[in-house]
């Protein structure tokens, strides 16, 4: 996988580049739509294509190994063939997820024993087994096996799950040198950043992930719960830290806001349910702010949802007929509304480019983040 930098702003360290895949081009900074179970919600990979204009999504290993399995996806020749989508994939881990289990799971230096949220069944999660999945799966982009610490998490059990999840990539890289692409095309490995909200920790992690020499590289362990601060002084010292020349993945960021400050400490590559999933609850994201479509207010307004962002859904449908389908429980509410949500969140990241590119980006950030933040 070939990363090239493009452009660097002046003011601030954002950057723009081109991430070369097996799968096609991903002009950065870039949003990925998320696709838990090899679907992005309510979004059909058609749509997601013309419409939103994704050019990488994500796909999630515990979710896809439980259903539909691993075997079902080799006999299908890969989530791509499964699924329709021929752009780039990047599957998480399953770190997360694990971390998101609670109780249902335990965590040993072997690996992670975790209990099914389908069926309650036993299953064991190691670095290698984890690896050997996402090969399986077809991911262009393969996440390392992680812990997601919590927030707040005190600093002792900070550092020894750090220093765990640095045991875990040394076994993930050595499964990856061992066994070979599944599917014909490269299969990158992504180690991942942790270190809780502590500087001496991540300052530690990021300078052992800097050493793996990996195409690519993540920051996991925020927007679990910290100030908005902490994120962003992690990100900080972090970005100051990881190579230049290789992308730079922000996992599970963020509002519109958190994406162009974050941009502009040095991120490349963001990932986030929001969009989605706050779209299912009648949240809306615009060019002009944040709307809660099921207000009373949009009830009689037939003005489009968003007339200046452009895209089909968008400039078609009004206010007053999404508020219609969303308070109906309308399935067509839900298609429209991610939709749409999708399509500001990529308008957002390529508006980025072009003014890091036309090197104007910090008055513009500085000015968008006001605008995206207010609530109509
Ligand atoms: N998604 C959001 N945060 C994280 C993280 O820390 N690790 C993994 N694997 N996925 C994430």
């Amino acid at each position: 996988m070939k990363f090239k930098l493009t452009s660097v702003d002046p003011k601030s360290a954002a950057r723009t580049g081109i991430l070369q895949t097996g799968h096609g081009e991903i002009q950065t900074p870039i949003f990925m739509p998320v696709g838990t179970a090899g679907s992005v919600k309510a979004v059909h990979q058609r749509e997601l294509e013309l419409d939103v204009q994704a050019q990488i999504i994500l796909g999630n290993t515990y979710h896809l190994y439980l259903r539909p399995g691993t075997e079902l996806l080799e006999r299908a020749g890969g989530l791509h063939r499964f699924n329709g989508w021929s752009k780039p994939i990047l599957t998480d881990s399953g770190g997360y997820q694990v971390y998101s289990l609670g109780a249902n799971r335990k965590i040993t230096e072997e690996g992670v024993i975790f209990k099914s949220h389908i069926d309650g069944s036993k299953h064991t999660f190691s670095p290698e087994s984890v690896m050997d999945i996402q090969r399986t799966i077809g991911a262009d982009i393969v996440m390392a096996f992680d812990e997601c610490t919590p927030y707040p998490c005190e600093y002792a059990y900070a550092k020894d799950s750090m220093n765990m999840t640095h045991r875990w990539l040394k076994r993930c890289v050595d499964r990856m040198a061992q066994t070979e692409p599944r599917y014909g095309y490269e299969q990158t490995l992504f180690p991942i950043v942790q270190g809780s909200v502590y500087n001496d920790l991540r300052k530690m992690s990021a300078e052992f992930i800097a050493a793996q020499d990996q195409p690519g590289n993540a920051i996991g362990g925020l927007s679990v719960g910290e100030p908005h601060e902490d994120m962003y002084a992690m990100t900080s010292l972090v970005c100051g830290i990881l190579p230049q020349d290789k992308p730079r993945y922000l996992m599970g960021v963020g509002t519109p806001e958190n994406i162009l400050e974050c941009i502009a400490l040095g991120i490349d590559m963001f990932d986030c349910v929001m969009p989605t999933r706050n779209a299912r609850n009648g949240m809306l994201f615009t060019t002009q702010g944040i709307i809660n479509i099921r207000n009373e207010r949009w009830k009689d307004d037939l003005s489009p949802i968003d007339a200046t962002l452009g895209g089909y859904v968008s400039t078609f449908h009004s206010k007053a007929y999404l508020r219609h389908l969303i308070i109906n429980k309308e399935i067509l509410g839900a298609q429209i509304a991610s939709i749409h949500n999708l399509t500001f969140y990529l308008w957002l990241v390529s508006e980025a480019r072009k003014q890091i590119e036309a090197g104007t980006f910090t008055t513009w950030k500085n000015n968008m983040v006001k605008i995206v933040s207010q609530r109509l």
